[in-house]
């Protein structure tokens, strides 16, 4: 299934891991459809690993863990398409999942099969303990042709993290989407480490197949899965706006039926939504400019009705100030332009005249700014 811009959904991994149930994806759909989540555009609800039992049953199909799905899978999709929303699950390459659970390895239509009855819409696709033999692309290839004949529309959601080249091969899968990046963890470190990650595969990304940059830790706060210490509400305001400039799937990450204003202030960031959706899913343009401090990464991005989103991300924990250049953006002064610009989280406005646009930066702060270009 191909869709046209970035996934955007929930995912239960980041923050509960093994703990999983139905009660929780119940409640998650709820929160998802009344408080304005599906509204900005988050459709998909993932169970991530760890929903099965250990052993499949005598017709060599998956069976959800009665104890934490009591009612099956059928039923947890028929409530989550109920409230308007799409189902997602998680199956793996491999024979087993990456937390021990049994993997689609030589089982893959049988399990593409059981996911189309049960209502799935989304299949996010592990790469843990793959054959040493049979290469990822090949495995992917497989999934990928048994989701197209399963006899419903799922979205491939391929997951080898960037390994072994990835991005050369996950096309032919016809994979919706495909990580580009290794596991995100709840830090600022790992926010950065994936930025730069990033960087090499932005040419790959594009509509009908979106660069994933791993599932947003926005309002965390260190409660994960694993014990970490969670970031400041700035540093997830530039992971987001980041994740969300590049046009990578927004996945929430967070316990959504606990968020706090500042965690929906952020996640709901309609004009940020907007640039992240746009139609076209151009590529960025890397920036240069000069600033003052280190770790400063800005990226340009035209969009599809001609306005350039901006981005101006300080990485650091010092204060930066600088400026660029609009010449990188394609004004030169000759053209007689000047840009419109509007500051998505304040809703700053004002108009650059000059060649130059100047710009401080608190520490871990960004700036994402929708420019429109006037003037005769
Ligand atoms: C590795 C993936 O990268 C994670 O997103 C998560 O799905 C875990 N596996 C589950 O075991």
């Amino acid at each position: 299934m191909v869709k046209l811009t970035p996934p955007m959904g929930w995912n239960s991994w980041n923050t509960f891991g093994e703990k999983i149930s139905e009660k929780l994806i119940l409640e998650t759909a709820d929160v998802m459809a009344e408080n304005g989540l599906l509204e900005c555009g988050y459709d998909y609800l993932v169970i991530d690993d760890c929903w099965s039992l250990k052993e499949r049953d005598k017709t060599g199909r998956l069976v959800p863990d009665p104890e934490k799905f009591p009612g099956g899978m059928k039923a947890v999709a028929d409530y989550v398409h109920s409230k308007g929303l799409k189902f997602g699950m998680y199956s793996c390459a491999g024979n087993l999942t990456c937390a021990g659970y049994p993997g689609s390895y030589e089982h893959e239509f049988i399990d593409a099969e059981t996911f189309a009855g049960w209502g799935v819409d989304f299949l996010k696709y592990d790469y843990c303990y793959h054959s040493p033999i049979v290469a990822g692309k090949y495995l992917y290839r497989r999934m990928g042709l048994a989701l197209e004949n399963c006899g419903r529309d799922i979205l491939f959601s391929a997951c080898s993290w960037g390994a072994d080249e990835t991005h050369e091969w996950i096309k032919e899968s016809a994979a919706g989407m495909w990580r580009s990046t290794g596991d995100i963890f709840d830090t600022w470190e790992s926010v950065k480490k994936l930025i730069k990650q990033q960087e090499k595969l932005h040419p790959y990304n594009g509509v009908g197949c979106f660069n994933d940059m791993d599932m947003l830790i926005v309002g965390m706060y260190g409660k994960g899965n694993v014990g970490l210490k969670g970031c400041t509400d700035v540093q997830y305001k530039t992971h987001y706006s980041v994740w969300a400039l590049l046009g990578s799937p927004l996945m929430i990450g967070c316990d959504i039926r606990n968020m706090n204003e500042e965690t929906r202030k952020i996640l709901m960031n309609r004009e940020l939504i907007r640039i992240n959706q746009d139609p076209l899913c151009r590529q960025p343009v890397k920036l240069t400019g000069i600033w003052s401090g280190e770790d400063m990464v800005m990226y340009a991005r035209m969009l599809s009705d001609g306005d350039i989103a901006i981005g101006l991300f300080n990485l650091s924990e010092g204060k930066s100030a600088g400026r660029f250049n609009l010449d990188e953006l394609g004004l030169p002064m000759s053209t007689g332009k000047t840009l419109e610009m509007t500051e998505v989280w304040t809703g700053e406005k004002f108009t650059v005249k000059n060649s130059t646009v100047a710009r401080n930066l608190e520490a871990y702060d960004c700036e994402v700014f929708r420019a429109r270009v006037v003037g005769q």
